[in-house]
């Protein structure tokens, strides 16, 4: 580039910059002389920014205004069809050391990420604006709160941003001289020369989610999907984060985290879980209990950050602003709370389109429409013999919509946890609950879930794979060093800490039908759970810990599921000597790094099943 270029794009930087801070001006120059785009557009969230940038795009053919009085303000997207999930392949973890990321990640050393980025990075923002989008996680000042900037060339990407984070001028004064804050860029690889013609989803074959923990930055490439461009969310809520909490003392977790009142005695208790994706944090996060005595209010449906408080209980927060939740499976019957927050505002990715300009997906109705568009625009019908909205079809929409929110959600410095679950998605040898038996025990449950493949990651639905702590794509570090640091917390947290419990809700009976009606009906186990907490039930101990006496799990209204009990909390100790096998294969993966707590526990699992 010329210099006569160069100091244009210095003057374009700071013309129109709504900062003075040298560090957050100089870093943004940098980027744009790397990616040279044609204009730069400093985000303040405000709903003229949101009219202006939605106009453009409709006009562009890349966003399609949904019916005003069936979904006001809301659009549909349609991605690229090969552009439709995280890319846990082409994902990497950029620390000095390889042992740092730890046999679950990618690694690439930093200076050699660098050298093979930066060449793509190099124009790829040519033809484009690019956006500078501030965003808190967390209310702005609270003591949990982190705060960073997504520069990306994605105006897809800054309008979920603007939902999904406290985006804007407020996040942009946070940021101040020498503070912590986390730089994120962003390009779909897509410059647009020579007066070319753009596509609706601009994307690019070669892909990039790269993390630098040592320098707090992210770059990613080539993807204008979700989780690959919406960098406030798994890039830093999670990969970034865990490593932040790692060095200062806290935790960043892939959990919902839900209020719980009990309406008798008027006492709050709160709540969070660790499932893996697409095993259903968002429904549970939005429970309508379907037992008296309970009244349940969600504060997060995703990522939760944990760090204990100055009187030893462990605080957290949702350091989100709004829902990225999977639509398909999302209805009337399974999710009333998540319908009713849709009802505006709303980005939809991926769904079908109706004829009257709505939108559509498998599980929103019972009854399916004669005539639909589907997910990649084509004319569709109920014997088309393929689904009308993509399996990892989006939604992305305002927190402050559901009618379920807690106050909560806007404590500046979190809310004391009282109990951690940890599920999946197993047809088989999983119980429907189970109280871990002390912490250890419970980081060891955490550390061996594994959960049958869904569509949210590539590969094959159905398939087995381990995700520990529902965290196996987002941990920025060594994924034994992680169990390392949640031993680390609980014994800080001693008395304090939160009980632990495994949950399932997906376990199957020979015909491979869901033995547990689910859903709303899971409040009968968050119900015995907080009653566990409260020294209430007694339970009876098995080798796997302490699930239910007969009796103590609230049945009332499903009597009919009670002949299924013995098979709903069966524990079969020769599947589960076996799963015992392969935990240790997968533990020894992780050599010397492995904590001998978790060898212990297993030890321990061991002789408890009668070995
Ligand atoms: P991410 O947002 O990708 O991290 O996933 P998530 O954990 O939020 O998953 P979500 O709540 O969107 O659930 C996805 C799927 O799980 C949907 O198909 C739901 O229908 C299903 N699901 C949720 N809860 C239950 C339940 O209690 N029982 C059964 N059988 N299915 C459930
Ligand atoms: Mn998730
Ligand atoms: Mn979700």
């Amino acid at each position: 580039m010329s210099n006569a270029t160069l100091a244009s794009i210095t003057e374009l930087v700071r013309e129109n910059a709504t900062t003075d801070n040298a560090e957050v001006l100089q870093w943004v120059t940098e980027v744009a002389e790397l990616t040279q785009p044609d204009a730069i557009l400093w985000c303040d969230g405000s709903q003229d920014e949101w009219n202006r940038i939605t106009s453009e795009m409709v006009e562009a053919g890349s966003l399609i205004p949904l019916d005003k009085n069936l979904r006001p303000g809301s659009f549909l997207a349609r991605s690229h069809p090969a552009d439709v999930a995280r890319v846990e392949d082409r994902t990497f973890i950029c620390s000095e050391n390889e042992a740092d990321a730890g046999p679950t990640n990618n690694w690439v050393a930093p200076d050699a990420m660098r050298a093979e980025l930066m060449p793509l990075f190099e124009g790829s923002m040519r033809g484009r604006t690019m956006y500078i989008v501030p965003f808190s996680m967390g209310p702005v000042g609270g003591a949990i709160t982190q705060l960073g900037i997504e520069i990306t060339d994605s105006p897809y990407a800054v309008l979920n941003m603007r939902i999904m984070t406290r985006m804007g001028q407020q996040a942009l004064d946070g940021i101040t001289p020498g503070s912590e804050w986390v730089r994120t860029v962003h390009s779909v690889g897509a410059p647009l020369v020579d007066g070319a013609e753009d596509s609706a989803w601009p994307c690019n074959d070669t892909k990039y989610i790269t993390h630098f923990p040592d320098t707090l930055e992210v770059w990613s490439y080539g993807s204008g999907y979700g989780g690959n461009a919406l960098l406030s969310k798994k890039c830093f809520a999670l990969r970034i984060a865990s490593v932040m909490g790692k060095n200062e003392g806290w935790l960043a977790e892939h959990m919902l985290l839900l209020k719980l009142t009990n309406t008798e005695t008027g006492k709050d208790y709160h709540l969070s879980a660790a499932f893996p994706s697409a095993c259903g944090k968002t429904n549970l996060a939005m429970l309508q209990p379907t037992i008296p005595g309970w009244k349940v209010e969600t504060i997060g449906d995703d990522i939760a950050w944990l760090r204990p408080g100055k009187d030893g209980r462990l605080y957290a927060i949702n350091p989100e602003a709004g829902f990225f939740g999977v639509a398909p499976g999302t209805g009337e019957s399974t999710n009333p709370v998540a319908m009713e927050t849709l009802w505006g505002n709303t980005i939809f990715t991926n769904v079908a389109l109706t004829d009257n300009g709505d939108v559509w997906w498998e599980g929103m109705t019972d009854s399916v429409p004669d005539h639909l568009i589907d997910w990649q625009g084509n004319d569709w019908t109920p014997d088309s013999g393929r689904p009308a909205a993509h399996p990892n079809s989006r939604f992305t929409v305002p927190i402050q919509q559901t009618p379920s929110l807690a106050r909560d959600w806007y404590e500046q410095d979190g809310v004391p946890l009282d109990a951690i679950l940890f599920g999946g998605r197993r047809a088989t040898n999983v119980p429907l609950v189970a109280q871990s038996r002390s912490w250890n025990h419970g980081v060891f449950v955490g550390a061996t879930i594994s959960s049958e493949k869904t569509a949210a990651q590539e590969g094959t639905v159905g398939e087995l794979r381990r995700d520990p702590f529902a965290m196996l794509p987002f941990c920025g570090y060594n994924m034994a060093d992680y169990w390392g640091h949640w031993l680390e917390m609980g014994e800080q947290l001693g008395e304090n800490a939160p009980k632990m419990f495994q949950v399932n809700w997906f376990r199957k009976d020979e015909d491979g039908n869901f033995m547990w009606p689910g859903f709303g009906d899971n409040s009968r186990v968050i119900d015995w759970v907080i009653r566990r907490v409260e020294g209430e039930h007694t339970g009876v101990e098995t080798a796997v810990g302490t699930i239910p006496a007969p009796g103590e799990l609230n049945l009332t209204g499903i009597e009919e599921v009670e002949k299924d009990l013995g098979k709903i909390f069966a524990i079969d100790p020769t599947s589960w000597l076996a799963e015992a096998d392969l935990t240790e294969e997968y533990f020894a993966q992780f050599g010397d790094r492995l904590p001998a707590a978790l060898t212990a526990e297993l030890d321990a699992l061991r002789d408890r099943l009668g070995k």
